[in-house]
């Protein structure tokens, strides 16, 4: 019962899942969405409750979705109906595994426009247009952009094409081999961006910004906006790190990997803040700009450095790859579902997951231009799906596996799979599972809602 085995096989090594589901976790949720949603947030007190998300939430609840995956082999669906039912169970819990791999379709759809924006940014930088652009510049530059629906268009198109592309293939080849060199190179891009920061900008604002709490400048909109900005960043919620677990050999150890996934995330939206913050109060720019903030900060600052479109061209580079290797992970859940439950081909999977995918992004392509007038709750359709995933179905997916995990799963299931672990492990992620991460997330739900 417990040598279930993926039909989709299995990583190499544990390095393998670790940088898999690294490369799934750090992604435009570091570098975009984190800097937006602090700067609408008013920074620390948004920084703090994130960080502690990540800690308290995040953390149990990706350990969860790790064993969990490698205990059912199977899609996010199927196994928590395989589990419910070798507890003895009722198998209604596999609809939350469903309601994940909805989740992925809708944040990739448009997760996938931002990151055209990030390829259509490569060429922008490798023409220069960036060398002495002011912040007029760069907003008209960026504006230009999203006002086009058919380079939007374009773009997203190309950039589902080369998602579809990798999950054809299968994990185990291209995935692993693109995480190892791109990763580290990322992060060494953004420190060479922090100095420049540092340089150009306003840096001891910015820490400030990021690490001085206000916290009655944070609302109960705002901690409801930093906790599922902690889901959205680790790719917690859906099911995208449960099917990386699925793939997992048995005896790696689930808590370390997971520490290092978080740790690894977690430093990487910092340092983007610190790359972009100085800039902003440098330029005299609005922290609250939105989405498009980081695509009009980070060129100011290339167009001040040497080198500056060849470092930009990089930087885009690297961007998308990041993008990619996430994007990876939110198209995975469903490719494994259609493959298991109605036994499509790989191939088949992907291109008919992709393309539904692909149709509803072009609802977040328009939403930036000829459909930015139609407003629901003043949320165009982009950012009522970002709210709406983020903030609703990924914390409340979160909470399900936090309750499948420790309550539904028996002790002998979940302890089976963390045996290797020093003995205080075991007690202490049960009594988080339980009672810790449900009552956060739970409080700050009701919160936003006006309950408590
Ligand atoms: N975590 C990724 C990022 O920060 C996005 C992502 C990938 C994701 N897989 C996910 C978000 C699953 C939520 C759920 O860019």
């Amino acid at each position: 019962m417990t040598a279930r085995t993926s039909i989709h096989g299995e990583w190499s090594t544990r390095l393998a899942f670790v940088l898999a589901a690294t490369g799934s976790a750090v992604g435009l949720g570091n570098i975009w969405r984190f800097p937006y949603m602090a700067g609408e947030n008013g920074g620390g007190a948004f920084v703090i409750v994130y960080l502690l998300c990540v800690a308290l939430v995040g953390l149990p609840i990706m350990m969860s979705e790790i064993l969990v995956g490698r205990r059912g082999r199977r899609n996010p669906m199927d196994s928590l109906r395989q589990l419910a039912s070798d507890d003895g169970r009722s198998t209604v819990w596999q609809y939350a595994g469903m309601m994940g791999i909805l989740t992925g379709i809708l944040i990739l759809s448009f997760y996938s426009v931002v990151a055209g924006w990030a390829l259509a940014y490569i060429p922008n930088a490798a023409s220069g247009i960036f060398a002495g652009a002011t912040a007029a510049d760069t907003q008209a530059i960026f504006d230009d952009l999203t006002a086009n629906p058919w380079a939007l268009l374009f773009w997203h198109t190309l950039f589902m094409g080369m998602t579809i592309a990798v999950t054809v293939r299968g994990v185990r080849h291209g995935l692993e081999k693109a995480v190892r060199i791109l990763m580290p190179a990322l992060l060494v891009l953004l420190l060479i961006m922090v100095g420049y920061a540092m340089r150009i900008g306003e840096f001891e604002q910015a820490v400030a910004f990021l690490f001085r709490p206000d916290f009655s400048a944070l609302g109960p909109q705002g901690v409801l906006a930093a906790m599922g900005q902690a889901f959205f960043t680790l790719s917690l919620g859906m099911g995208a790190i449960m099917i990386y677990g699925s793939y997992l050999p048995a005896r790696t150890s689930i808590p370390r990997s997971a520490v290092a996934i978080a740790l690894m995330d977690t430093a990487v939206a910092l340092i983007a803040g610190l790359a972009i913050f100085p800039v902003v109060f440098g330029s005299m720019l609005e922290p609250a700009a939105g989405p498009g903030l980081v695509f009009v900060t980070l060129p100011l600052a290339f167009g001040e450095m040497p080198y500056g479109s060849f470092f930009a061209v990089l930087f885009f580079v690297l961007l998308v790859f990041g993008a990619w290797t996430s994007a990876i992970s939110l198209l995975e859940p469903v490719v494994t579902w259609l493959v298991e439950r109605l036994e499509f081909t790989r191939v088949q999977a992907a291109l008919l997951a992709g393309g539904v995918i692909w149709l509803l992004g072009i609802g977040s392509v328009l939403s930036f231009n000829a459909w930015a007038e139609y407003t629901l709750f003043d949320r165009t359709f982009f950012q009522m799906l970002d709210d709406l995933t983020a903030n609703i179905m990924l914390p409340l997916g979160g909470l399900f596996i936090a309750l499948f995990a420790g309550w539904v799963m028996t002790r002998k299931t979940s302890g089976g799979e963390l045996a290797g672990e020093p003995g205080w492990f075991y007690p202490t992620w049960r009594f988080v599972i339980r009672y810790i991460t449900p009552v956060a997330v739970l409080a700050v739900f009701l919160n936003a809602i006006g309950l408590v």
